[in-house]
């Protein structure tokens, strides 16, 4: 058995990406920072007859991710697939004039140096496997920087970016780098940005292999 790693694993998109790769076969590892929360939802899907579990760490302390993502490998089988999806603060949308350098620590650790820091723990073990998929969430900024959220705007350009970068350079040794840009919010029960129905986008990108970079909804969403 192989292991999804979700980094940023919540009650929303995340716990709809582990229904759907548990149901295809795949351990969960459930990564964020509350352990009673994805302990609760590991017992959940494991109600449900998947294999999952929850590690703690906060994907802008570099050790502690490093760490989960080795001991959820260690624990539930070799990580084929990594989704980095944590929600962003809301402290990282401020107006472009009011954002200094200071408001850009949080951003960039958060979108930048949390993505770096997953990808080289898991990759080791994808390139022993012989194949992986990262998976990049992103919100619609990604793509048209908003002025009223900075920090994510930038920050999120700057994971596309490395991801894009990721995308070229990994598919050679047959690890497939995509990004899922979710133009407007999460919304139960929407046609095409339910949790459900992302988490089957999500799917399809880790199965089709194909291009980096993917759209959920129309942009003016
Ligand atoms: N929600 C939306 O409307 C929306 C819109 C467009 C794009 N997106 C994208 O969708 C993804 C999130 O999906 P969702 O909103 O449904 O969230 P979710 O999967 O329900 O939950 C995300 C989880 O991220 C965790 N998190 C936040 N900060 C973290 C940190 N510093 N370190 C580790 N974990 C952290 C939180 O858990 P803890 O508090 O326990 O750490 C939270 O439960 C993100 O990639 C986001 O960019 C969301």
């Amino acid at each position: 058995m192989t292991t999804i790693a979700i980094i940023g694993a919540g009650p929303g998109l995340g716990a709809a990406v582990a229904r759907r790769f548990g149901r295809e076969g795949f351990a969960v590892a459930l990564i964020a920072r509350d352990q009673e929360r994805t302990d609760a939802l590991a017992a959940a899907l494991g109600r449900e007859g998947i294999t999952a579990r929850g590690f703690t760490a906060d994907v802008r302390v570099p050790r502690a991710l490093t760490d989960a993502l080795h001991t959820a490998a260690d624990a539930l089988g070799p990580i084929e697939v990594l989704q980095y999806s944590p929600i962003p603060h809301r402290d990282f949308m401020r107006p472009v004039l009011e954002t200094g350098p200071d408001d850009l620590t949080g951003p960039i650790e958060f979108s930048v140096y949390g993505p770096v820091t997953a990808v080289r723990a898991a990759l080791p073990g994808m390139r022993e496997l012989g194949r992986g998929t990262i998976l990049f969430v992103n919100g619609g900024t990604a793509v048209v920087p908003h002025p009223e959220r900075a920090g994510t705007s930038i920050a999120f350009a700057a994971q596309s970016a490395y991801g894009h970068l990721l995308h070229d350079t990994l598919a050679a040794d047959g690890i497939h780098v995509t990004q899922l840009v979710i133009p407007g919010a999460i919304v139960p029960g929407h046609p095409r940005r339910d949790p459900a129905v992302l988490a089957d986008t999500l799917w399809s990108l880790h199965s089709e292999r194909h291009g980096f970079r993917h759209f959920a909804d129309d942009l003016e969403a």
